[in-house]
């Protein structure tokens, strides 16, 4: 089929690979140009495994395109999916400038049928705007139609999610999108489930604002476990394996961050707030999260005693591991935390550090774990890196001023990391 993807971020990139690579003839638009010229050039903008083999493969197949013109996407190909940001605004809401400007421009553009589909996470009800915004300003009256195809990617597996996924969820109101859209999912093996457009627009929000649940629900019983002398990991272990509960999502840790469930929890606080319903839930699942930051903090200078003048060597500093995205990572909270307490910080991540540098300008980022570890008083790990599992503790205990490991992702086992000599701080265990 020839597909666009208006938006050429994460979720546009992967998209337009993952469908060019299913056999479509895919156009990618964005409006950056210097980004355009790179794709064009197979230079890829951010790390997702797999993905640059995949865009690479299809321009040579000539089964992928990309172009900053809005038009020529219109013209050629039947399906436009909109993928473009939906960035917070200062209260929480989504901001969705970019989704009224790309639906003005498609309108404008529009000389026979199309199929417009919201594929950037939105509210609900944005399907209705963008209909209207399209008969607004098309030239005259065409037949058009709008749907909804929530996407689920997750950073760091996005190909192997869009490939096989849980679930594909089509929110659609004629027959002809729901053909077109079955079509395009034909060859990936999942369940397809399809509803109304505003269904599937609350699937989005609800799933990611459960995910959020989960986490904040076992980081709340991770404060239990530190009261009282238990393992959060074997508890978890114990709820999981209640196939009603599942075993996914109930990793305790330093919280959740990264460019979706945080903002996605405030845009559907707000979405509730503005339907007259007062999401309590949601807010307390938000505050667990922040304060689970906190209490990194707190437990460092339990453990430390005066923060001020000491040492604190950072691993990890992504939102989540095979990602260089530092987009609302928790990291970046208590980097600024450590700075305003006088803590000394040295800090590495295989992928996030020249994201890292342009916010902390003066951070001492190291070449590996080993230079984090020379002299300092503690070793703080914040993602769970892969890479940080093969570490030489033997060697890192040597370099270190004191012997103490803060596992604030929960990535070792305690008792092996104390057999080594350590002092070991985990959460909830
Ligand atoms: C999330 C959802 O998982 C995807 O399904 C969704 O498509 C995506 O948002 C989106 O809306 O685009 P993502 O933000 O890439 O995906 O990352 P997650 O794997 O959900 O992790 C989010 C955060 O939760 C990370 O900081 C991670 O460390 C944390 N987390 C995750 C935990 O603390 N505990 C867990 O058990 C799982």
């Amino acid at each position: 089929m020839e597909i666009s993807i208006i938006g050429a971020g994460y979720v546009g990139l992967v998209t337009a690979s993952c469908l060019a690579e299913l056999g479509n003839n895919v156009i990618c638009v964005d409006n950056d140009l210097k980004k355009v010229k790179k794709l064009k050039n197979q230079i890829i903008p951010i790390y997702e495994p797999g993905l640059e083999e995949l865009v690479k493969k299809n321009i040579k197949r000539k089964r992928l395109h990309f172009s900053s013109d809005i038009k020529e996407a219109v013209d050629k190909t039947e399906v436009i999916f909109i993928a473009v940001g939906t960035p917070r605004n200062e209260d929480g809401d989504a901001d969705l400038t970019g989704i009224e400007k790309v639906a003005t421009q498609i309108a404008k553009n529009l000389r026979t049928y199309r199929l417009i589909v919201e594929k950037s996470t939105v509210p609900v009800e944005t399907g209705e705007w963008v209909k209207r915004t399209i008969n607004i300003n098309a030239p005259y009256q065409i037949d058009f139609d709008v749907a909804s195809n929530p996407e689920f990617l997750r950073e760091g597996s996005a190909i192997h999610d869009f490939m096989h996924p849980d679930r594909i969820v089509i929110g659609v109101e004629s027959e002809r999108a729901k053909n077109i859209l079955l079509k395009i999912y034909k060859p990936i093996k999942a369940p397809i489930l399809v509803t109304d457009i505003k269904s599937a627009e609350l699937i989005k929000h609800a799933s990611n604002s459960f995910l959020a649940t989960k986490i904040s629900f076992i980081n709340a019983i991770a404060n239990i476990c530190e009261r009282i002398g238990a393992d959060v990991v074997k508890v978890a272990e114990g709820i999981g394996l209640d196939k009603r509960i599942g075993k996914d999502f109930l990793k305790a840790g330093a919280g959740y961050g990264g460019s979706c469930l945080p903002k996605d929890l405030d845009a559907f606080i707000k979405i509730a707030e503005k339907l007259n319903y007062n999401f309590e839930l949601l807010k307390i699942v938000k505050k667990i999260n922040e304060e689970q930051k906190k209490n990194i903090i707190k437990k460092l200078s339990e453990s430390l005693w005066i923060l001020k003048g000491k040492t604190i060597g950072i691993l990890g500093l992504t939102f989540k591991p095979n990602t260089d995205d530092i987009r609302n990572a928790v990291s970046l909270d208590i980097i600024s935390e450590l700075i305003k307490e006088g803590v000394y910080i040295k800090a590495y991540d295989p992928q996030g550090m020249p994201k890292v540098r342009n916010i902390f300008k003066d951070l001492k980022l190291s070449l590996n774990p080993y230079e984090v570890a020379k002299d300092s008083d503690c070793l703080l790990i914040m993602t769970e890196w892969n890479e940080f599992k093969k570490l030489d503790f033997h060697r890192i205990k040597k370099l270190m001023k004191q012997p103490l490991i803060f596992d604030a992702r929960n990535m070792f086992e305690p008792e092996i990391i104390k057999k080594h000599g350590f002092r070991y701080i985990g959460i909830g265990r």
